[in-house]
């Protein structure tokens, strides 16, 4: 049976790169964005787009998602997995962060985990079968100045992760996340297109995370597929954390 799996924001880096691994691999893509032309750029990369279904979806809009998923059973009737991958980032200390750009954030990185979880949980629950993977953060669980909103949203995502676990794992729902490092995508690249300059800012990521690189989309998609799948099958509210080492680290190494 082909596995069908929804994959938001799937236009660009953690999830452009989710996507083209389980469409690789044989799975049924639905790349779902708030940018429709990018998520359709996403599937133009697989060896077979029409296989595969890029769908307009504001993850922090309710009726957006739930649009999407009535579309995504229309077309293959089932949900295996979903990814809850989109998320946007604001640096600013909590007094700089007006109360719109609080609500955006956490409505996008944290409501959006409720919402697109709500909407397929129904069809998961009448299968007795599916993987919730959630994407969470460094920040998580430590943290550095100036990122209240994103601190705040991503710890939820920890936290609500270990509740789905506690909720559906008996019911067949395997909920659980990963904590990537710094990864070479969009977001990264424009939250340090200031000072040195991104390619400075991008050598130094890859000082201070102990593996001494910068992460790649694909180092992120490769653990979701793995999460998503039957080798995972005991793993049920993890935090993976697929981040070159920057959380075990206590000071960054001087040699
Ligand atoms: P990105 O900016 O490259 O891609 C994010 C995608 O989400 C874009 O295609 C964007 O159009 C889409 N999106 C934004 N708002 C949306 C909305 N309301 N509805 C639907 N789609 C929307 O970002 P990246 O780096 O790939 O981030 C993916 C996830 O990984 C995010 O949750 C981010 O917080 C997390 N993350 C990223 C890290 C990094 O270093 N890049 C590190 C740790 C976590």
């Amino acid at each position: 049976m082909t596995r069908v799996i929804i994959i938001t924001g799937a236009g660009s880096g953690i999830g452009q790169g989710t996507a083209l691994t389980f469409a690789e691999r044989g799975d049924w893509v639905v790349a779902a964005d708030i940018d429709l032309t990018a998520a359709q750029r996403t599937l133009a990369g697989t060896t077979q787009p029409s296989a595969h279904m890029a769908v307009r979806c504001d993850v922090s809009d309710e009726s957006s998602v739930q649009k999407m998923v009535a579309n995504v059973l229309a077309r293959y009737g089932r949900i295996d997995v979903l990814v809850n991958n989109a998320g946007i980032l604001i640096s600013k200390p909590l007094h700089l962060t007006s109360w719109p750009e609080w609500q955006r954030i956490l409505n996008t990185n944290l409501g959006s985990v409720y919402l697109c979880s709500a909407a397929v949980l129904p069809t998961m629950l009448a299968q007795k079968a599916g993987a919730i993977i959630n994407i969470a953060s460094p920040h998580s669980f430590a943290t550095t100045t100036n990122i209240a909103a994103y601190a705040a949203s991503k710890g939820g995502v920890v936290a609500l992760t270990r509740q789905m676990a506690m909720d559906y794992g008996r019911l067949g729902i395997r909920t659980n996340c990963v904590v990537p490092g710094a990864i070479d995508t969009a977001m990264l690249r424009s939250d340090i297109a200031h000072g040195d300059g991104v390619e400075a800012s991008l050598a130094g990521w890859a000082r201070v995370q102990p593996i001494g690189r910068v992460g790649q989309p694909a180092d992120i998609a490769h653990v979701i597929h793995w999460l998503a799948g039957p080798d995972a099958a005991f793993v049920l509210g993890a935090a993976i954390h697929a981040d070159g080492g920057m959380l075990a680290q206590l000071t960054p190494a001087t040699d």
